[in-house]
């Protein structure tokens, strides 16, 4: 992906938490101030970037440059990349040489890489020392979009995912969108998806902005900034009001109940990104609030072709191998979404649409409903 080389403005965002507020940098290069602004944020501070095999490849350098521009001392933790990581053993591997680093209560952990490397960074920060504090440097577009914001760190249980884990603020993020021209263009789409999903759920002004501005995020420059500055706001002003996912922050599970049973189902394999399991799931889920009347079927329509255009898969006919396995299964998907964690007592939450820039939290929905709806989808 090739960007414009224009020097951009940089844009700083407040997660506002009292005293755990901290700003996320969004700008082309902002990478290279890393070291000035940890000297000024912590002055005397020792660091260890944790870091994935593929990212290291890419921008472990800069990044350990602009920490000796500023005298910073620092030490390197590569774990490989993917979700194998966030596991018991990659735990282990980065807390143990985080111990090995010496870094202690005042020292900081630098997550440097995508959404694997900020969840497993951070909650090796949570628990060393009963809590060491940690800077995300995201370098994937979910990651500077979704996963360094909010403080939500952990890894896998054989059982599940993400069923360890603490809450833990960064103090700091560096989202540099230049870091993004090195990711795959797959990988740049699924990320897209959660962009897509901050407009469809609470400013149709922006999801209207994407619709005529995509290109250029994709390309880079000005719009990806807006897009990522955008994204940011949006998650940073939710979290600041339901730090810990007690109301409003549900919010942004829109397109992730029908989602992750498509992942789950996929066995959370290449076939399906999470950012497509997001897609596809957003869809469904709009298509489902048409199907109560809760939207037209036109704004529906809307959301699938503005997914649609971009690349990204829309309906579950798009993922790989679909029709060979238990996919095709409402049932299937129903027992898979029943092991979310957003069910209680056989009754589904769902983030549902009252309009394209509007969703709600709509809770005991009919488990019957939403298997009719999915059998008429795969019909469909
Ligand atoms: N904590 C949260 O709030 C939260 C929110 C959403 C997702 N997540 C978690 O995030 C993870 C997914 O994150 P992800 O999509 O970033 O996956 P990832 O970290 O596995 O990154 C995807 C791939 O892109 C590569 N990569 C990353 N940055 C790159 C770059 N600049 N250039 C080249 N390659 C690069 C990585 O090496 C990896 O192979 C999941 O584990 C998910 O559970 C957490
Ligand atoms: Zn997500």
């Amino acid at each position: 992906m090739t960007a414009p080389l224009k020097a951009s403005d940089t844009t700083v965002v407040n997660v506002a938490l009292d005293d755990r507020a901290y700003d996320i940098v969004i700008g082309r290069d902002v990478l290279t101030s890393l070291g000035t602004r940890i000297a000024a944020l912590r002055p005397g501070a020792r660091t260890a970037i944790v870091t994935d095999k593929t990212v290291a490849r890419h921008w472990l350098e800069p990044t350990e440059a602009s920490l000796a521009t500023a005298g910073i001392a620092t030490a390197r933790i590569i774990v490989d990349e993917g979700e194998g990581s966030k596991t018991y053993a990659g735990l282990e591997k980065v807390s143990e040489a985080l111990i090995a680093a010496r870094i202690e209560r005042n020292d900081l952990v630098i997550a440097l890489g995508g959404g694997v490397v900020g969840d497993l960074a951070g909650f090796a920060a949570a628990i060393l020392r009963r809590g060491v504090d940690f800077v995300q440097v995201p370098t994937s577009l979910l990651a500077q979009v979704d996963s360094s914001v909010g403080g939500k760190t952990g890894i896998n249980s054989p059982q599940g995912k993400n069923l360890l884990g603490a809450f833990h603020q960064p103090v700091l993020v560096i989202a540099d969108t230049a870091v993004l021209d090195t990711l795959s263009p797959r990988q740049f789409r699924a990320g897209y998806a959660e962009v897509a999903k901050y407009g469809v759920l609470g400013d149709e002004a922006f999801f209207a902005w994407l619709e005529s501005n995509h290109s250029e995020a994709f390309k880079g420059g000005a719009a990806r900034e807006h897009a990522i500055a955008t994204s940011c706001r949006a998650k940073a002003a939710i979290v600041a009001r339901d730090e810990r996912e007690n109301g409003d922050r549900a919010l942004l599970n829109l397109g992730h109940t029908f989602g992750h049973a498509l992942e789950a189902a996929t066995g959370f394999s290449d076939r399906l990104f999470h950012g497509e399991g997001v897609a596809i799931g957003m869809v469904l889920a709009a298509e489902f609030s048409a199907s109560l009347g809760m939207i037209s079927q036109g704004e529906a329509a809307r959301v699938a072709r503005h997914l649609a255009e971009v690349g990204l898969p829309t309906k579950l006919q798009d993922i790989a191998g679909f029709a060979q396995e238990g996919l095709a299964d409402a049932d299937a998907l129903m027992t898979l979404m029943a092991q979310d964690k957003k069910v209680r007592r056989g009754k589904l939450t769902f983030i549902l649409l009252e309009a394209v820039g509007r969703a709600a939290i709509v809770k005991d929905v009919d488990p019957k409903r939403v298997r009719d709806f999915l059998q008429s989808k795969l019909k469909a």
